[in-house]
């Protein structure tokens, strides 16, 4: 969460130049929004609250070559101005970005109260700034400044410090992700590449433990803890300027779920001699966990169906933000799969941690190249999804989903079939993804936008993707929305059904199809609306929705028009799919 954009070199519209690259980190953090510029000797900050993306980046054309700014996603202290960052220190000599959490920062607050420094918001931040002042009065240098207060934090963060005094931007990184981008004469500081794509794609990363200090014309990175100088290795994105834009589109959600026509076909070309490498790392490990969080953990929910159904074994997944909790059964021959859009959130990082301290391997499957889960993993497989943008992850499940069943039918020893499958269905949801298609579902989600509640039910492979769909409604369109295993509805939630409520049911044509009837049947009989995703059109339906017939592909195909149609509930009640209340598009705090 929170966008990070830092700016050296000899341009003379830093301010300016901040405030455009920061636009397109939005999706990190939407509440508040701030920029630091030097300008003579001193530091100019304009902050407020709201989106940046309304901000005219033109009023901050100060002549400088020095500023940082940051988008917020608020932790310590409400939305605000005053919680706005960039923060001061106190003689205004030193500004601040942050993303993460300084636990400590009480303790520092207190501390530096007593020595005369008076805070101005209610922020963890604010410490930094202060500290570092506090620090260099000693006669240390600026790097060295925040070296020794990088050592007296706990907690996870990723900071840029902007001091008039050198002229430099020093940054340091302990689990929020920072990235350098080297152009001729000047530097780049980005929580993410977009920021900064259309000036270069060579780009450092700073690693956790890591600080850089940046001039114009030298970049200098040393670890934390002992201060010796780090060599780094320059690498290409592959990314293009137009990967990251939303191009015809009105919203980067309804153009990540039309790239579906192209992504998941993209995901199955992997690499067969690294696929049947890790599929045999499956075999022999003893105990494989999958783990994730949010949509990314229902690609592995999935993904246990797949590896029971398709390759006979067993496969176990467990929330990230539990996994701690298992460390108990972890051994240095366990696999742990972990799978992440953006590789960079928080929970997916500390379950790495948990089972790198067990001596266990780690597989990762991303989608951004580089990325922190990337690096920190044994074995790395991309699902080369392109920019995820909109907050609500479409192309990346899809990926994870196709990428996850591939290794399955490796396992299976019969990864040409699952190729083909896979390739089948990428084709099949090229042709469903047409004009008409969409209007249909628009007119579903015309019907449906005034209800509160909703309901999805589906079994097997279906199940997790009913949980899924209860994700992709609540988040963009704030509807209440409840996903179960058919089976369970009469266990308990039928109680819930009244007249008119709709309920969603996604089907395949598969051995549990007579099954998914029959529970439809149970929510038809107390007044349910039904609204079926499936191959075959059945006449308790009270709307269909055409889905192709695509085997053990279904869940992947039949995610894709509840992801339409959350978009149209999002965008028929007003709100913006991109970036829905209270949430951020990378969750970098535990
Ligand atoms: C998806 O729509 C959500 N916004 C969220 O659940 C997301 O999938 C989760 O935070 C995991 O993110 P990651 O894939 O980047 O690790």
């Amino acid at each position: 969460m929170c966008g990070i954009f830092g700016y050296v070199g000899s341009r003379e519209d830093a301010g300016s130049l901040v405030i455009k690259g920061l636009k397109k980190l939005e999706y990190r953090g939407y509440d508040s929004w701030g920029v630091a510029v030097q300008t003579n000797a001193h530091i100019e900050v304009s902050k407020d609250v709201g989106r940046i993306s309304g901000v005219d980046h033109e009023q901050f054309k100060h002549s400088s070559g020095l500023a940082i700014a940051h988008s917020r996603w608020a932790t310590h202290g409400g939305v605000t101005k005053q919680n706005a960052h960039p923060h001061l220190s106190e003689d205004g000599k030193i500004a601040v970005v942050h993303n993460g959490i300084i636990e400590n920062y009480l303790e520092l607050k207190k501390m530096l109260q007593k020595k005369g420094h008076t805070f101005k918001s209610e922020t963890d931040t604010e410490v930094i700034p202060h500290l570092i002042q506090d620090l260099k009065k000693d006669g240390m240098t600026l790097e060295d400044a925040v070296r020794a207060a990088c050592q007296m934090f706990t907690g996870r963060y990723g900071i840029l410090v902007l001091d008039t005094e050198t002229h430099a931007l020093v940054a340091a990184r302990t689990g929020s992700p920072l990235i350098v981008g080297v152009g001729e004469g000047e530097y780049f500081i980005a929580s993410d590449i977009p920021a900064f794509l259309e000036q270069t794609r060579i780009v450092n990363y700073l690693d956790d433990g890591e600080m850089v200090c940046l001039e114009s014309n030298k970049a200098i990175f040393r670890s934390i803890e002992t201060g010796k100088e780090i060599q780094k290795r320059k690498i290409e994105i592959a990314w293009k300027v137009e990967d990251t834009e939303k191009g015809e589109y009105e919203h980067y959600m309804l153009k990540e779920i039309m790239d579906q026509k192209e992504s998941i076909i993209r995901a199955v070309h992997q690499d067969e001699e690294q696929i049947m490498t890790l599929a045999k790392a499956i075999k022999d490990c003893v105990g494989c966990i999958l783990s994730a969080c949010g949509t990314a953990g229902k690609a592995c929910m999935a993904a246990d169906y797949f590896f029971s159904i398709i390759a006979k074994r067993h496969v176990n997944f467990v929330p990230s933000s539990e996994f701690k909790i298992y460390h108990h059964f972890l051994l240095p021959e366990s696999l742990i799969v972990v799978v992440s859009q953006s590789g960079e959130t928080a929970d997916v990082l500390e379950a790495m941690k948990t089972a790198k301290e067990a001596g266990s391997k780690v597989l990762a499957i991303v989608n951004v190249e580089g990325s922190s889960v990337a690096r920190a993993a044994d074995y790395t497989l991309l699902i080369n999804a392109g920019p995820e943008r909109a907050v609500a992850s479409t192309k990346a499940l899809t990926g994870q989903m196709a990428v996850l069943m591939l290794i399955a039918y490796a396992v299976a020893g019969k990864l040409n079939e699952g190729r083909m499958a896979l390739l089948e269905a990428g084709a099949k949801i090229n042709d469903m993804l047409n004009p008409r298609y969409i209007d249909h579902i628009k007119g579903i989600a015309e019907v449906l936008h005034h209800h509160k509640d909703m309901y999805i039910i589906g079994k097997s492979w279906n199940y997790p993707m009913a949980l899924e769909s209860a994700i992709k409604i609540q988040e963009v369109s704030y509807i209440h929305a409840q996903g179960f295993a058919a089976g369970e509805l009469k266990h308990g939630p039928i109680a819930l059904i009244e007249e008119g409520t709709p309920c969603i049911a996604l089907m395949g044509n598969d051995e549990v199809t007579a099954d998914m009837l029959s529970n439809i049947m149970e929510l038809k009989a107390r007044g349910a609306t039904i609204i079926a995703v499936s191959p075959e059109r059945h006449e308790i339906f009270d709307h269909w929705i055409k889905v192709p017939d695509a085997g053990p592909a279904q869940p992947i195909v039949n995610i894709i028009p509840i992801q339409i149609l959350s978009y149209y509930l999002a965008v028929l009640k007003g709100k913006d799919p991109d970036m829905p209340r209270n949430l951020a598009k990378s969750v970098t705090v535990k």
